[in-house]
């Protein structure tokens, strides 16, 4: 039985189609990035998980519950950490995990709470003021605060979003420990580097669908190819050598101040100009290729 199973699901607001016919099963164990510009429908799709929203058509099924029919016991099972810091600031680190702990009804409050702070390495701070910890800190509480029922599934919606770099590495150390341990998680995000070093598989997500879902190192293998050419300079020379290019059935994306030529080791002799840098593949070039957007 998948963690999640998602078929047909819609989802308006007026006349936007936020969800638009979404297919997506997430198996057990398995670490799934839904990357996707802004307005692809990420959000709405993990609101519709947590019960939050509620579907128009199609079918949703999260750890073999039906929902939003049977959303508590769902809810009771997974684990939902918030894109903004919601923790109260009045009370210990400790005592706003065994809040949780409680409202989940979890049966040893104490062992649950020592083990959600070892998780988030956070044992030694337990009894301080939420208000005295750094801000990597106060994340990883929040992080724990989601994992004290010890859930099967976790749903992470853009967990590093605005952070600090330092405090992004923090995170993304504890979510790959989550994931290595076998938690299912389903994590949203615009940051390509994210979803390249944590998930197992990528879906990307535009319009409302899913419109490629592979490992990052397939997609990149498929949808773009061996190695890029990056080419620098002032926009009159990037159109000529993006025009020659193209002409050659090279594809070509914007890359900042730069171009970058996809695909070049097919590329003719001569074609691609001697001072471009070439690299790999990336992800960042299946998902600008493929969405349009411009990649953060
Ligand atoms: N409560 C709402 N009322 C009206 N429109 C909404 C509502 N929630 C979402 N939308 C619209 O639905 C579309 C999808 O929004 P959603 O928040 O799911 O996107 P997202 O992929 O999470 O984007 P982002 O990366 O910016 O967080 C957008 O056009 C958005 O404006
Ligand atoms: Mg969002």
């Amino acid at each position: 039985m998948p963690a999640i199973d998602i078929h047909g699901l819609t989802k308006s607001f007026g006349s936007i189609k936020a969800v638009d016919g979404l297919d997506l099963v997430v198996g057990e164990g398995l670490c799934l990035g839904l990357l996707g510009p802004n307005g692809a429908g990420k959000s709405t799709t993990m609101k519709m998980l947590t019960g939050q929203a509620i579907p128009d058509g199609g079918s949703l099924h999260v750890l073999g519950f039906e929902l939003p029919r049977e959303a508590k016991k769902a809810k009771a099972r997974m684990g939902v950490v918030p894109q903004l810091d919601n923790l109260d600031i009045d009370v210990t680190v400790e005592e706003n995990l065994a809040v949780f702990a409680r409202l989940y009804r979890v049966q040893d409050v104490g062992a649950a709470v020592d083990r959600a702070l070892g998780i988030a390495r956070l044992t030694d701070r337990r009894k301080d003021a939420v208000d005295r910890l750094s801000g990597g800190m106060r994340r990883r509480l929040l992080l724990a605060r989601g994992l004290i029922h010890d859930p099967k599934l976790l749903l992470l919606d853009e967990p590093t979003v605005g952070l600090d770099p330092q405090i992004r590495t923090e995170l993304w150390t504890l979510i790959d420990n989550l994931r290595s341990g076998g938690t299912t998680i389903l994590m949203s995000t615009h940051y390509i580097e994210e979803a390249e070093r944590l998930a197992d598989e990528v879906a990307v997500m535009a319009e409302g669908r899913v419109i490629a879902r592979a490992k990052p190192s397939e997609l990149i293998a498929e949808h773009v190819g061996v190695s890029s050419a990056e080419v620098y300079g002032p926009p009159e020379r990037l159109a000529e050598v993006r025009a020659a290019a193209e002409e050659a059935g090279l594809r070509v994306r914007a890359a900042g101040p730069a171009i970058a030529i996809v695909g070049a080791e097919q590329a003719e002799p001569g074609l691609i100009p001697e001072d471009a840098v070439h690299r790999a593949a990336s992800l960042e070039d299946v998902f600008v290729l493929m969405t349009g957007e411009d990649a953060e």
